[in-house]
């Protein structure tokens, strides 16, 4: 096969443009071969770009010099044609398709490039496993799939960028290259070769900076910025993920919600052409852990968790009572039209808990007598009746119990709801359930390390009522329990979608948190010195919020995985399978740098 060099064609047309209207014209189009057939000696081929396909036609009646060369093209070759556009014959329309009433007669043709024995087919979606996809993902990405979602990306950032443009927010470019400053994961390290010894750190977030950009007093920042972190990954979570981050002086919550609130409606409008209804639910992460055992409830089903702990109490049934007397709670969850499951389901669910971690799920189905099962005869007449009052129980209702600790019980409730929804196919409510989860803890005990370890960040502020149990260590209310922060999560279909909070702006209050946390003055100086030395120049009350776009992406484009939307991804050990990296580099390049590394060549190397 010869190819040849473009010359001086140029296109006139890209291969999703022709209609009926252009029948006669002469034009020029180039693409690639996404589909070959011979009908009886005529040859029709799909001529493929990203604006679509056109339908070309290689007649040895009309142009016989060129038929060879028709014949001989492959799928994914690269070509030009010039030819004449004309209506399809009587009963080859396909209306399915924009340029469907039309085809190309072609008249010459250039072969520009050709494509090897294809390892994946680019035409259709193959079923091969997924590490195939993503180390031929030059091909992978010219699949329709990929296109859309890709496309779909492209047009969300602009729409992002026009909607806080539009609000007078100013896009500010925060550094790659920066100080090592912790935020929960750990940081990938960068060596300088100018300061043997020295590391930069991706940042994690641009959190640091954009809250000193409040102390420039910029007022309202937004980026749609790639943030670094070295942690376990999965599903939802890369090595590198793309946050819409933004921060505003002066805010309060509500101004937050507001703010993005309208930017998921105009999002869905323009991106689905879905209408989303604000304002979003909201609910405090007490009021989330207790009625869904999670900080990031899937709202799509109508299942609660119902705690019946001072109804059980008293009761003959020993198992609860040992419960309830070591401090435990016993909850549950009313499955509507649950009766119905036969005993193998449940048994099936009952399972699926212990895998969980809980000790069992006791149930009673609810008729129209009233309860049964095998431990309704611990609970008297009233006791039943409060079961049947807590769980707003009615006749064909399944009820579900476990008891333990609230904290162990929280995440297995959380998971058993899911799953009652999955194996009831369940209805959703909505398509799309969006809520705020707010007042989350400051603190959380860390029991290994035998220390308080900040729930979100360090730099959110304690709401005003709980102060009191933070600003003097000796005083009687000092406990970092009780103190909640102004954090705010929004939540999506059960994703945490993005996290936020309004900020500490006074050195003073940011000490002690830090003292709680466990970092002295000095550590604080060398960790964040750079922070509250610009807070001590007059910073403003702030605050803000980052989304992840790659997992709001996923949710619209009705993805799994976010690596889906994400044009280059990494496995879940961290590899790209198409540039192989992280690959060793030379001996010479580490001199350079004063790094020496102690693990022998082929240890390093986990996956390629
Ligand atoms: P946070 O750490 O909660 O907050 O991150 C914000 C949002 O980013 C997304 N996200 C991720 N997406 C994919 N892969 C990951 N590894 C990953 N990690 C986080 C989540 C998350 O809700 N600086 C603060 C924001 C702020 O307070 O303004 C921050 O980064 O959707």
């Amino acid at each position: 096969m010869q190819v040849v060099p473009q010359g001086d064609w140029k296109r006139t047309h890209n291969c999703g443009e022709l209609r009926e209207g252009n029948v006669g014209a002469k034009v020029c189009l180039m693409g690639w071969v996404n589909r070959y057939r011979d009908h009886g000696g005529v040859i029709f081929i799909d001529l493929r770009d990203r604006y679509g396909l056109t339908q070309i036609v290689f007649d040895p009646s009309d142009y016989p010099d060129i038929f060879d060369i028709g014949d001989s093209l492959r799928n994914e070759y690269v070509i030009a044609i010039k030819g004449n556009v004309r209506n399809r014959p009587e009963g080859m329309a396909n209306p399915k398709l924009p340029t469907g009433m039309i085809e190309v007669l072609v008249g010459e043709v250039k072969v520009l490039n050709v494509c090897k024995s294809l390892p994946i087919a680019v035409n259709e979606e193959g079923d091969e496993d997924e590490r195939v996809r993503l180390r031929y993902r030059f091909l992978d990405l010219r699949r329709e799939r990929m296109q859309k979602n890709l496309i779909f990306r492209s047009k969300m950032n602009k729409v992002v960028r026009d909607y806080f443009s539009g609000k007078d927010f100013l896009e500010i470019e925060t550094p790659v290259l920066t100080k090592s400053t912790p935020e929960g994961a750990r940081d990938f390290l960068v060596p300088s070769r100018l300061s043997k010894g020295s590391f930069y750190a991706l940042p994690q977030s641009p959190q640091l900076f954009k809250q000193i950009l409040m102390a420039c007093c910029y007022d309202k920042y937004f980026q749609v910025v790639k943030a670094y972190r070295d942690e376990d990954l999965r599903a939802d979570r890369q090595p590198e993920h793309t946050q819409i981050d933004l921060e505003m002086s002066f805010p309060d919550e509500e101004d937050i919600f507001s703010l993005i609130e309208e930017l998921m409606k105009k999002m869905f409008k323009e991106g689905l052409d879905i209408d989303i209804e604000p304002p979003f639910r909201r609910m405090t992460y007490e009021e989330a852990m207790l009625k869904y055992g999670c900080d990031k409830p899937d709202l799509r089903y109508d299942l609660e968790v119902t705690d019946v702990t001072e109804v059980v109490r008293g009761s003959d049934f020993k198992v609860f009572e040992k419960v309830i007397a070591s401090g435990g709670r016993i909850r549950g969850i009313r499955v509507p039209g649950g009766a119905a499951m036969t005993r193998k389901k449940i048994d099936d669910l009952i399972t699926y808990s212990q895998k969980l971690g809980s000790t069992g799920l006791a149930w009673m189905k609810v008729n129209e007598e009233g309860l049964q099962s095998n431990i309704v005869k611990f609970f008297n007449k009233e006791k039943q009746q409060g079961f049947i009052r807590e769980f707003g129980a009615q006749p064909g209702d399944l009820l579900t119990f476990v008891a333990g600790r609230a904290a162990d019980i929280c995440p297995i409730l959380a998971a058993v709801r899911l799953e009652i929804a999955r194996r009831m196919e369940m209805k959703p409510l909505e398509e799309f359930a969006f809520a705020w989860v707010t007042d989350f803890p400051l603190f959380e005990w860390d029991p290994t390390e035998k220390r308080w370890a900040p729930m979100h960040h360090i730099f959110s502020m304690p709401r005003d009522r709980d102060m009191k149990h933070l600003v003097d260590p000796d005083s009687d209310d000092y406990d970092p329990a009780k103190v909640y922060g102004r954090l705010y999560d929004l939540v999506l279909n059960g994703v945490e979608l993005g996290s936020g909070s309004i900020r500490i702006h006074n050195t003073g209050l940011q000490q002690k948190v830090f003292d709680v946390i466990g970092i002295d003055e000095e550590t604080a100086q060398e960790r964040f010195g750079f922070l509250l030395e610009a807070f001590q120049y007059g910073a403003p009350p702030h605050g803000g919020i980052a989304l992840g776009l790659d997992r709001l992406l996923a949710i619209m484009c009705g993805e799994s995985s976010i690596r889906e939307v994400i044009p280059f991804p990494k496995t879940s050990t961290g590899t790209c399978l198409m540039t192989g990296a992280p690959s060793t580099v030379d001996k010479a390049a580490l001199r350079e740098v004063g790094v020496k590394v102690n693990i022998p060549q082929e240890k390093q190397v986990d996956e390629t």
